[in-house]
């Protein structure tokens, strides 16, 4: 089925031969990318294995599917690739210089002040803000018995308020239009992603159009809340917000310190929410199809907890729990592509990759590589148990990310440390 063959060596390393479909296939996998590009990558893995060259005319993907590839490009040579597709132009223009979009200098700076108001016992403080919430959700839920729910604009909801209430000390309910426009974000982010950044975003297309209402909307909401916040509780709150507005007191221009918080705010309100609702709705949905799973979860939960509100320090001690998170995210990850842009050329898992190079890792299809996990289609709470022999390689679960840029809000505290640690030499 059209596969380049030819070996060719090159003087400088790494084989320029990249497996991949022919040109003959470019309609038809334009056609999957824009319907199902998970299949897309599942598909060009098993057909072409861990290194495929998507060459769709004058754009072209390299994805890498190898948990070796995943460590050098994320971790070890992480200084060579910025963040790509769908993060570096409709993500850039929503989030601004945020945490998740910014690079270099400034992206350290962010970090350092960032990262620890994510150490595990700063959020600890938040833990009733959780149990709130999910009580919250529970007498809800239990008023409409018998209706059918939309599971992911609950959790939706759930997520949102403990982001608010942790980071803003805000109910973020009345902003009602802040749901809608991070859809709206995101749909753009993600098309531009399945187009290959074939439309630019200053084309006064109606998908663009849309876009740029949804940013103006993302913009007042977050200026309302700052303004809220700021009035309520001054300068010596302990939450994100507070935390961001003493990190930049300095800043003499007030335009730049409103736009250091804005894009903050954004990026956090936007990288928090969907990827938490996510992980949950995917949770309900398979132990909805696994009773014995949902079972044991009931009991682990009633043997551990009975019927108090759940503390902090519970979360030990509900190791079954956490198995049946860890395995939802294995087998759909939220974040399911990490896109870079290498700066300069590399050689990777022996391919030679050139400069300016759209690159592609997807949590989803490592997540499933055959080569690390049996049966990875399964869902087995169980291979995450301690007891089992984890045998697999450390970066063919990476639902987080991996290296410097691991998500800020699921990494432990070691390991945020270490990340912490690392970026004085990248
Ligand atoms: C299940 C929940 C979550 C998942 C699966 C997840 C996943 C990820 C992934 C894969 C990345 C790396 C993106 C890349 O390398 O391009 C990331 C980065 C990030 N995440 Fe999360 N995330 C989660 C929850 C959160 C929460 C709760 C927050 C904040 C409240 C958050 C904030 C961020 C930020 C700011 C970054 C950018 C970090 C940087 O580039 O330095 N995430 N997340």
């Amino acid at each position: 089925m059209g596969v380049t063959v030819a070996a060719v060596r090159v003087p400088d390393g790494g084989r320029r031969d990249y497996p991949g479909p022919s040109f003959v296939r470019v309609p038809g996998l334009l056609r999957k990318l824009w319907f199902d590009r998970l299949a897309m990558l599942s598909d060009a893995a098993a057909e072409f294995g861990d290194v495929v060259k998507f060459a769709m005319g004058p754009k072209t993907l390299y994805y890498f599917n190898h948990p070796d590839h995943a460590k050098h490009i994320l971790a070890d040579n992480a200084a060579n690739y910025h963040k790509g597709i769908g993060l570096h132009e409709a993500g850039r223009l929503i989030l601004g210089d945020g945490l998740l979009t910014s690079e270099g200098e400034m992206w350290k700076h962010q970090r350092h002040i960032i990262q620890p108001a994510f150490r595990r016992d700063r959020l600890a403080a938040f833990t009733s803000v959780v149990t709130d919430a999910g009580t919250a959700l529970t007498e809800r839920l239990r008023a409409r018995v018998g209706e059918i729910i939309d599971v992911s604009e609950e959790m939706t909801r759930l997520t949102m308020s403990v982001l608010g209430q942790s980071l803003l000390a805000a109910d973020l309910s009345p902003l009602r239009m802040l749901g809608p426009a991070f859809e709206e974000a995101q749909d753009r982010a993600m098309f531009e992603m399945v187009s290959l950044g074939a439309l630019p975003l200053w084309l006064p297309a109606p998908r663009n159009l849309r876009f740029r209402r949804a940013r103006r909307q993302l913009e007042d909401a977050v200026a309302v809340l700052v303004a809220g916040r700021a009035h309520a509780a001054g300068p010596h709150g302990t939450d994100l917000l507070s935390l961001l507005a003493g990190a930049y007191a300095d800043e003499q221009d007030a335009g730049t310190r409103w736009r250091v918080l804005r894009d903050e705010l954004i990026t956090i309100l936007l990288a928090g929410h969907e990827t938490t609702a996510s992980t949950l709705s995917w949770t309900w949905y398979l132990l909805s199809g696994h009773p014995e799973a949902e079972a044991a979860l009931r009991a682990e939960a009633l043997e551990v907890l009975g019927d108090r509100v759940p503390g902090n320090e519970d979360l030990a001690r509900l190791p079954f729990t956490t198995t049946v998170i860890q395995e939802a995210m294995r087998l759909y990850p939220p974040v399911w592509g990490l896109t870079r842009r290498s700066v300069k050329a590399d050689v990777v898992g022996g391919y030679r990759l050139p400069a300016d190079a759209d690159v592609m890792i997807s949590p989803y299809t490592l997540h499933r590589h055959p080569g690390f996990w049996p049966e990875p289609n399964e869902f087995r709470p169980s291979r995450f148990a301690t007891s089992a022999a984890v045998t697999t390689h450390r970066y063919a679960y990476i639902p987080f990310g991996a290296g410097p840029r691991v998500c800020v809000g699921g990494v432990d505290v070691k390991r945020a440390d270490a990340a912490l640690a690392r970026l004085a030499h990248v």
